[in-house]
């Protein structure tokens, strides 16, 4: 079994949205275990269970949260040597891949031990509280599936 966690921040549920849809695909193929787990309840300690690690945040002020940002360098305080990644955010407006740029950037600086796998998912919102656009949400489990199929190889 291939253990996976998606941490995810969310102050309206559109990322954590996200963060379902990319659960829902990953489910599509086997041998493939999935925690989510919200950003504040994660037991740091518990993230060495954990052979690939998502991270995913609302874009703030063109960026990740700060809480994300800070949980990104906890991480870099843990050996994860060996271990996989990937991000995502969500976003409104004209800020595509803003913050999952960001979290990449971060996470190779701070997190070096962590491969990221694919390039990061960003996901467009229809106003501050969402809802998510239109066919975005396919995406999202496309990303998942393409996670899944790739970390089974
Ligand atoms: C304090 C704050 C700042 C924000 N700044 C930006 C921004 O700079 N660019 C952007 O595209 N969206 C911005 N947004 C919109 C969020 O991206 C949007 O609320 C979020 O994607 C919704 O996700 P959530 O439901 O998971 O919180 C901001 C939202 C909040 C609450």
């Amino acid at each position: 079994m291939v253990k996976v966690i998606v941490v995810y921040e969310s102050k309206y549920g559109n990322t954590k949205l996200v963060a379902e849809k990319i659960i829902e695909g990953m489910r599509q193929v086997e041998g493939i275990e999935t925690v989510l787990n919200e950003l504040k309840e994660v037991d740091l300690n518990k993230i060495l269970d954990y052979d690939v690690i998502l991270v995913g945040s609302p874009n703030h002020f063109g960026g990740p949260t700060g809480s994300v940002k800070k949980f990104i360098d906890k991480l870099g305080k843990l050996d994860l040597e060996g271990r996989l990644g990937a991000v995502f955010d969500t976003y409104m407006g004209k800020d595509f891949n803003k913050a999952v740029k960001k979290m990449e950037e971060r996470m190779s600086e701070k997190v070096p031990g962590i491969e990221l796998i694919l390039p990061g998912l960003s996901i467009k919102v229809q106003g501050m509280r969402g809802p998510i656009v239109e066919g975005e949400l396919s995406k999202c489990r496309e990303f998942g599936y393409k996670i899944a199929t790739q970390i089974k190889t």
